[in-house]
């Protein structure tokens, strides 16, 4: 993560949203009105990251962009959007039945709190993020009058500061509230150490009835941490980008990790769950999507 520029994952997840929506065969699996957000954050990134975007989304050039995720992992910008639609339906369904506070660690430039905010006034949704990537969307925001009162920006570096103490910044959070702690395509930069100190976190804050809703690598069967579907490309990439895997979790391993913090593994998909979800009653033969990331669902005991 670079102190002077939003972190390119999260800019490569609003491209790739960006980029989808403007697809005949898979624009409707875009989560309805992430693309115009992202649309305005990526107006707002440093003007190389602009111009890259902008380049790969005009009609005369999508194959490159196609080119450059067969090269990777072919199917990420597919998958970020299955992940990001499984995630809306636990984090709904978690207010649906009672949560009254989502809290969003590593948000990047994810709009699920910024569409939801406004469709659940009573509940307070706070984004915390690396400073450089969080006032790039921020000002975006600011510019656009999109956050209502119940929706609130923290900066936090956590490297520097924990998510507790990040949290205490915050006149509106209320530890021992139903939560739901969201932390997708996140934990994977972490150690098992850094994982385990924000469960830590989740358990003793959320109150009765909290969920966290997070995604995690699962290593090959190699024992490699990276997308299954990998090229070799990619690891160089992502070293490049200084933003390489540090954890995974089998999902046996889950529960039991979970347990200690205090929750109990709800469910968990791959990408064949997914497929399955999203896919049912696609028209033709259904996309690609990229294989290794879990999305889970936990609850508290
Ligand atoms: C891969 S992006 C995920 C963004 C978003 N959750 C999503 O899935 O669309 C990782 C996020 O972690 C944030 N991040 C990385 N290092 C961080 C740090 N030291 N403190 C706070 N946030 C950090 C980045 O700014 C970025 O928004």
């Amino acid at each position: 993560m670079r102190e002077d520029r939003p972190s390119s994952t999260a800019t490569l997840i609003a491209a790739a949203t960006v980029f989808l929506d403007g697809d005949s065969r898979v624009g409707g699996l875009v989560p309805p009105g992430a693309a115009a957000y992202c649309r305005r954050f990526i107006a707002a990134a440093p003007a190389s990251t602009r111009a890259a975007v902008n380049a790969l989304c005009h009609p005369a050039l999508r194959w490159l962009a196609r080119l450059a995720e067969r090269s990777t992992v072919p199917g990420l910008m597919l998958h970020f959007m299955l992940r990001k639609r499984m995630i809306e339906s636990a984090v709904t369904e978690a207010i649906s039945r009672g949560a009254s506070q989502v809290v969003v660690p590593g948000a990047g430039f994810d709009t699920l709190a910024l569409r939801l905010h406004c469709s659940h006034p009573s509940v307070t949704f706070i984004e915390i993020d690396h400073p450089a990537t969080q006032r790039c969307k921020r000002v975006t925001v600011e510019a656009d009058q999109a956050a209502g009162g119940n929706l609130v920006f923290q900066p936090a570096d956590l490297t520097r500061q924990t998510l507790e103490e990040a949290l205490l910044c915050v006149p509106a959070y209320r530890r021992g509230a139903n939560s739901v702690f969201v932390i997708e395509g996140v934990l994977m930069y972490l150690t098992y150490k850094e994982v385990s100190a924000l469960f830590q976190v989740f358990g003793t804050h959320g109150g009765s009835g909290s969920r966290v809703v997070f995604t995690v690598m699962e290593p090959t069967a190699g024992g490699r941490i990276d997308f299954h579907n990998a090229t070799p490309l990619v690891r160089r990439l992502l070293r490049l980008w200084r933003e390489p895997f540090k954890s995974g979790f089998v999902v046996a391993e889950l529960p039991a990790f979970l347990h200690k913090f205090g929750f109990v593994l709800n469910s968990v998909a791959n990408a064949g769950n997914l497929r399955a979800r999203y896919f049912a009653g696609f028209a033709g033969n259904p996309p690609d999507t990229a294989r290794g990331e879990l999305i889970c669902i936990a609850d508290k005991r």
